[in-house]
C-alpha cells in the first residue's frame, strides 16, 4: 500500500523510496524519515522529540516540521507567515484530521488550524509512485470575517537526514549563458536561490540536488526537487544546529503580500521531490519520465524537424523571402517552419509593433495565408512567434492603453529593449490577448507557437489593484497561466514553446502548458554542449529545442553543429541562402539520420558520460526504454596535443544481451560494453554518433 495512515503517522512509499511523518509528543507535525524505502512500516524511525536546548532554544525550534509557521520560539525559514487582523503576526499551526484519497495517484491530505484564529492549512502529499516522486503543496484557507495578511506561503520544506556535509548542485547562468551545473558544499547558514525577476529567470532555476558529496551519475544517494512555477520563487537550503538540513521552496516571498479576505483560500504551487541511489543521472531520468508522461501536453508526440527563419531574416521577413527560405528548408526534410518576429503590425524593429498582433499590411498585404498555404504545399506545418506579454511604446495598443502596463505612476517607465509589460494580473489584458492570439489561431492553419517574453521587470507597481499591488508577483502569473491555458484548450493540437530571451522560463509550471523550450539564445555549438548538460539536469531532451545556425560558423565542422542539436528536438536557425549546395545536402543527410533516431532520444533514457563542462571531451548516450538500441555522441573540442582520449563506458544496456556499436569492430554483451568501454578517436572540434543494436 503506497499510503500508511494511523492517526497519527503516515508512511508514503514509492517504487523505491519511503517518506514519514508524524505527531510528536507536544503534537507538532514532525518529519521523521526521506530515504530508500524499508521493508516493513516498524521500520520507519518514530516522530523526533528534541529538547530545548537551555533557555535559547525551545523544542519546537529543534523539531523538523513538515510546515512550520512562524511562531513561538522558531528561528529556522518558516513556511508560513501572516498577520491577522488584530496585529497579531503568530501563526500557531495545530493538527486537525488527516484523510488518504487512494487514487490513481495516493494522496494524503493532512489538515492543520491555527489555535486560535479560523485559519486553516491543508497540506498536500501526492504520490509518484513509478517516478519515485512526491508533491507536495499547501492550501490556506481563511474562514473568519476578518481579512489575512498572508507574507510568506511556501509550497514545502524538505527535510534531509542531519548532517553538514552535504552538497548542493543547482544551475546558474545569464542571458545567453544559461544553466551552468555547479556543485557546492552546503555549509552551516542559509543559501539562498530565487528570482525576482517575475519570470523563472536566466540566473536559477527552481531545481536542487543534494549528495553527501559522494555521489556521481551513476551511484549514491540524491535527494532533488523542484517547483512548478514561473514567476518569482524562492529556494532556502538552510543546515542549522545540530547538523539540521533542509530545503525550503515556494513563491518568493520578497516583495510578496496577498490578501485574504473572508471565505477565501489560497493554493501554494506544487513542489516535486524525490530520492534516489541512483546517483545525478538517475534523479534526471526520474524528472525526465515524469515531465514526459505527466506533464507535457504531447509528452509522447514525435518533435518534428523545424526551421527557424529568425537568425536568417531577423526583422526584415515578408512572403518572399520566407518562401524562399522555406523552399529551401522543405528540400532538407524540414517538417515545420517558423517565422519568427517581424511578421506583425509596424514591426520593423525592436522599438515598435509589440501588442498589434495582426500582419503587416506592408509585408503581407494579403495576410499571412498566402505564405502558410505554401509552407503546407511544401509539405511543411507552419508556427509564428508572438511575445504577448509585451508592448512598445510605440504600438496602437500603448496609445490606447497607457495604464496598462506595470507602472507606478510617479515614476519613469524603464523600457527594456524599447518594451514594457503589459499587467496580465488584470482581467481586461487577459481578454485582449486571448482574443487577439485565439483570433490568429482561429484564422490561420498554424501548428506551432513559440510564446517569448523578452526582459524582466522593474517599477513593479500596479495602481488600480483590487487587493494588496504586492500579489502581482502572482497574480501575473496566475494571469499567465489563465491566457496560455485557454488558449491552449480552445487549440489543442498547437504545439507551444516556452522562451524568454532564450531560457529565462524553463519550469515545470510551464511545461504543463508549452511542450518545449528555447534553451538559449546562444547557439553556439561548444558553448551550447555545457548550457545542454545543465538543462538536462532537469528537462527530457524532447522539450530541448536545439538549432544548428550559423554562429562561430569558421570553426566548425557542419556534423558537429548537428550533432549538438540532434540530442534535443533538432531545428535549423541558419542564413539558408547562404550555405553551399553541399551544405544542403549534408544538412539534408543529417535531417533524414536524426529522423531515423529521434525516438530514442525524445522517448528514451539519457546517460550523461562525460561532462562538458568539466572535461573538452564529452560524451551523450540515449538508449531506448526497451533497451534493443541506442545512440551515443561524443564531441571533443580542445585538447592540447598529445592528447589520449579515454575510454567511454556505455550506460542502460541490458547487460546480458549483445550489442553491436556502430563502427566497432565486434558484438559485446551489453555488460562489456558498460564495463569494457570503448575508445574514440577525435581531433580537436570533431565529434561522432554512433547508433548502437541489440543483435
Ligand atoms: C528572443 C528570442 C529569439 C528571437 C528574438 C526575436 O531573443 O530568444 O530566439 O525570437 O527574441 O526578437
Amino acid at each position: 500500500m503506497p499510503i500508511y495512515a494511523s492517526a497519527s503517522y503516515w508512511v508514503l512509499e514509492t517504487q523505491t523510496t519511503g517518506y514519514a511523518l508524524g505527531l510528536n509528543q507536544a503534537g507538532l507535525l514532525a518529519h521523521c524519515y526521506w530515504g530508500v524505502r524499508l521493508p516493513f512500516i516498524k521500520d520507519y524511525p518514530p516522530p523526533p522529540d528534541p529538547q530545548a536546548w537551555a533557555s535559547f532554544d525551545d523544542a519546537a525550534h529543534q523539531t523538523p516540521e513538515e510546515y512550520p509557521g512562524y511562531a513561538g520560539m522558531r528561528y529556522g525559514e518558516p513556511c508560513l507567515k501572516a498577520t491577522f487582523a488584530d496585529g497579531v503576526r503568530d501563526v500557531v499551526l495545530r493538527f486537525v484530521a488527516a484523510e488518504v484519497a487512494d487514487d490513481a495517484t495516493p494522496e494524503l491530505r493532512i489538515h492543520l488550524r491555527d489555535a486560535a484564529y479560523p485559519f486553516r492549512v491543508t497540506l498536500h502529499y501526492r504520490l509518484h509512485e513509478d517516478y519515485d516522486l512526491i508533491e507536495r503543496w499547501a492550501v490556506i484557507a481563511n474562514d473568519g470575517d476578518t481579512p489575512i495578511s498572508v507574507e510568506r506561503i511556501w509550497s514545502a520544506q524538505w527535510h534531509l537526514p542531519p548532517g553538514d556535509d552535504y552538497r548542493l548542485s543547482h544551475l546558474t547562468g545569464r542571458w545567453v549563458d544559461e544553466m551552468h551545473l555547479r556543485r557546492e558544499p552546503l555549509v552551516h547558514g542559509c543559501k539562498v536561490l530565487e528570482s525576482r525577476r517575475l519570470h523563472t529567470s536566466h540566473q536559477h532555476n527552481p531545481w536542487f540536488a543534494l549528495d553527501r558529496g559522494d555521489a556521481n551519475e551513476d551511484n549514491g544517494a540524491v535527494w532533488f526537487g523542484v517547483l512548478a512555477w514561473s514567476g518569482n520563487w524562492k529556494l532556502a537550503a538552510e543546515v542549522a544546529d545540530f547538523a539540521a538540513a533542509r530545503v525550503s521552496i515556494g513563491i518568493n516571498d520578497w516583495d510578496f503580500a496577498w490578501r485574504l479576505n473572508p471565505g477565501e483560500t489560497f493554493s501554494a504551487p506544487s513542489s516535486y521531490a524525490g530520492y534516489t541511489t541512483a546517483g545525478f543521472g538517475g534523479a534526471s531520468r526520474r524528472l525526465h519520465d515524469f515531465i514526459r508522461d505527466r506533464m507535457l501536453p504531447h509528452g509522447h508526440s514525435i518533435h518534428k524537424v523545424l526551421y527557424n527563419s529568425w537568425e536568417a531574416t531577423l526583422f526584415d521577413v515578408d512572403v518572399a523571402s520566407q518562401i524562399e527560405l522555406a523552399e529551401l528548408a522543405a528540400a532538407m526534410g524540414v517538417e515545420l517552419f517558423v517565422m519568427d518576429d517581424g511578421w506583425f503590425h509596424g514591426r520593423n524593429d525592436d522599438t515598435s509593433g509589440l501588442g498589434d498582433w495582426r500582419p503587416d499590411e506592408r509585408k503581407f498585404p494579403q495576410g499571412l495565408t498566402p505564405l502558410i498555404e505554401r509552407v503546407n504545399a511544401l509539405g511543411m506545418e507552419f508556427g509564428l512567434w508572438i511575445e504577448p506579454e509585451m508592448v512598445n511604446p510605440n504600438s496602437e495598443l500603448y496609445r490606447a492603453h497607457p495604464d496598462w502596463v506595470i507602472h507606478f505612476p510617479t515614476r519613469d517607465r524603464t523600457t527594456a529593449r524599447n518594451q514594457l509589460i503589459l499587467n496580465i494580473a488584470r482581467p481586461d489584458v487577459q481578454a485582449y490577448l486571448i482574443e487577439q492570439i485565439d483570433r490568429l489561431l482561429t484564422t490561420h492553419n498554424i501548428a506551432f507557437i513559440k510564446w517569448d517574453m523578452n526582459r524582466a521587470v522593474s517599477e513593479a507597481g500596479w495602481p488600480e489593484a483590487p487587493g494588496d499591488p504586492r500579489e502581482l508577483w502572482v497574480r501575473y502569473v496566475q494571469g499567465l497561466y489563465h491566457i496560455w491555458g485557454t488558449l491552449r484548450t480552445r487549440h489543442p493540437h498547437v504545439i507551444w514553446q516556452s522562451c524568454s530571451g532564450g531560457g529565462g522560463r524553463a519550469d515545470l509550471g510551464i511545461l504543463c502548458l508549452a511542450d518545449q523550450i528555447w534553451v538559449s539564445d546562444n547557439t553556439e555549438p561548444t558553448t551550447r554542449l555545457a548550457i545542454q548538460e545543465g538543462f538536462s539536469q532537469v528537462f527530457p531532451a524532447n522539450t530541448m529545442e536545439a538549432w544548428v545556425t550559423d554562429l562561430g560558423w569558421a570553426d566548425l565542422p557542419l556534423a558537429f553543429r548537428f550533432h549538438v542539436s540532434m540530442c534535443g528536438a533538432l531545428g535549423i536557425g541558419g542564413d539558408l541562402l547562404r550555405w553551399s549546395a553541399e551544405r544542403h545536402a549534408e544538412a539534408a543527410h543529417w535531417v533524414a539520420v536524426y529522423k531515423a533516431i529521434r525516438p530514442i532520444i525524445q522517448f528514451g533514457d539519457l546517460y550523461r558520460l562525460r561532462s562538458p563542462h568539466t572535461h573538452p571531451f564529452s560524451a551523450i548516450q540515449f538508449v531506448s526504454k526497451d533497451r534493443t538500441e541506442g545512440v551515443l555522441f561524443a564531441f571533443r573540442t580542445y585538447l592540447r596535443s598529445p592528447a589520449t582520449l579515454p575510454p567511454l563506458y556505455l550506460r542502460g544496456l541490458d547487460p546480458a544481451a549483445r550489442y553491436e556499436v556502430e563502427g566497432i569492430d565486434g558484438v559485446r554483451s551489453g555488460q562489456a560494453w558498460m564495463s569494457v568501454g570503448l575508445r574514440l578517436d577525435l581531433s580537436d572540434f570533431q565529434s561522432t554518433m554512433r547508433r548502437i543494436w541489440l543483435v
